[in-house]
């Protein structure tokens, strides 16, 4: 018999792909998004019209549609435009250059293919696209997904660069359709962007409960039977993914991995249960991401915080973390840092929420900061430990030897 035999049948028989609750899926519905839609399309008319257009920008938090919805409305217009329209989209988190866009936009511009990805400056590549475009007479829309990114890296030139190929070149007919999570972003542009960029935007608001169950609704009944879930499982999700600033991703996570909870327990309906422990495991997912990529010396004070709150739960200070830190980097033979640099590590660490700090008074003997953990002290300790670096602060009961060392 083969032990993967039991594996195979499915306790909840699916009558879709469960891929459907997955990144990859692109829906071609988008519930309470018909504002946003319709202004992208209003913005985007004038390509159809062979008009010169302004460009976009898209904000709103994550997992608010924005990259959906922006692959959404360019791909109608696709469908409506045919091989007259080129759509290049670049998440500037993989391209952050202006070459790396140029030679991407490239790629997919009749005759200028064969622009190789490095050797040649960059203005004969603006060159050779700006007449291979004139030449094909195809208009060009440029998504930049996470823009702020291209920006934060090479300033604002790399923008300002890939602006000018579409505004100042009359055989050039495009936009490029911005999207970022930076409120702030077209603030921080400097004057000669900002204004070729003008103040053209669509908001993406945080979905409410209501809405993230509208959206999950018609994905989950196209795989299960109503008797294969509870609605408040849905509901959960929903409310879930609400309270995670109205996040979409999140509240679709939460259903797949609900449901694939339920299959591995030979469940035959997904119940409430199951969205607890998908929320579990999804939110340790996301620990465990976080706390591996922090630089070793974040881990050590992450670590020594730990430990100075199991020694005081309520009034650990950043002194206390600084003695703990000093020791392990002697266990483990590093040169410590100054308190200096522990302070900004200190302050990453409560950018990720990871820690709170709470300023306390000491009279004269001025201030100081009380810390608190998020209350996951245990799965922060064992992911530390997963670096194989820090291996050797498994065996050693440090809160027990510190604490009579002090
Ligand atoms: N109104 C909606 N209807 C259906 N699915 C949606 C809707 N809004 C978002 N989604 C889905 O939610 C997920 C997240 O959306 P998307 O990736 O577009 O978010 P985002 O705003 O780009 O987030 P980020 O800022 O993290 O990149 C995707 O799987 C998308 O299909
Ligand atoms: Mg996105």
């Amino acid at each position: 018999m083969n032990p993967f035999d039991k594996y195979s049948i499915q306790t909840i028989p699916l009558k879709g792909d469960i891929s459907i609750l997955t990144a990859s899926h692109e829906p071609d519905s988008f519930p309470h998004r018909e504002e946003q839609i319709e202004k992208m399309v209003n913005s985007m008319r004038g390509i159809v019209m062979g008009m010169k257009t302004n460009h976009l920008l898209v904000y709103g938090k994550t997992g608010t549609g924005k990259t959906s919805v922006t692959k959404y409305v360019t791909s109608k217009l696709h469908e409506k435009l045919g091989e007259r329209l080129i759509i290049s989209y670049i998440n500037c988190q993989a391209y952050d250059s202006p070459y790396s866009i140029m030679v991407n936009i490239a790629k997919n511009v009749p005759g200028a293919e064969n622009i190789p990805v490095s050797g040649w400056p960059l203005d004969r590549i603006y060159d050779e696209l700006v007449s291979s475009m004139t030449k094909a007479g195809t208009s060009l829309i440029v998504i930049l997904d996470e823009i702020d990114k291209l920006v934060e890296k090479n300033g604002g030139d790399s923008l300002y660069v890939i602006l000018k190929l579409i505004d100042e070149n009359p055989g050039v007919l495009g936009i490029v359709v911005g999207i970022t999570n930076d409120t702030s972003f077209y603030e921080k542009l400097d004057s000669r962007v900002k204004s070729r960029l003008s103040r053209d935007s669509v908001i993406f608001h945080p979905y409410n409960a209501d809405q993230l169950k509208d959206i999950l609704l018609p994905r989950v009944s196209s795989i299960l039977k109503p008797e294969q879930y509870e609605e408040a499982a849905i509901n959960l999700c929903a409310a879930l993914g609400a309270q995670e600033h109205g996040d979409a991703r999140k509240a679709i996570d939460l259903m797949r991995i609900s449901i694939e909870l339920a299959m591995l327990d030979s469940s035959d309906i997904v119940i409430r249960d199951y969205v607890y422990r998908a929320r579990e495991k999804l939110d340790s997912d996301i620990l465990r991401d976080t706390v591996k990529t922090l630089p070793t010396h974040a881990k050590i004070v992450l670590y020594s915080v730990i430990l100075s709150i199991q020694v005081h739960p309520n009034s650990a200070t950043t002194g206390e973390v600084g003695l703990f830190y000093n020791k392990m980097c002697n266990l483990l033979g590093y040169t410590p840092l100054t308190s200096r640099r522990i302070s900004d590590y200190i302050n990453d660490l409560e950018d990720y929420g990871m820690i709170g700090t709470m300023l306390k008074s000491l009279g004269r003997y001025g201030r100081t900061r009380i810390i608190r953990t998020s209350g996951r002290e245990d799965d922060i300790k064992r992911f530390i430990l997963e670096d194989s670096d820090l291996e050797k602060l498994r065996d050693v009961n440090l809160s027990t030897q510190l604490k009579f060392e002090q």
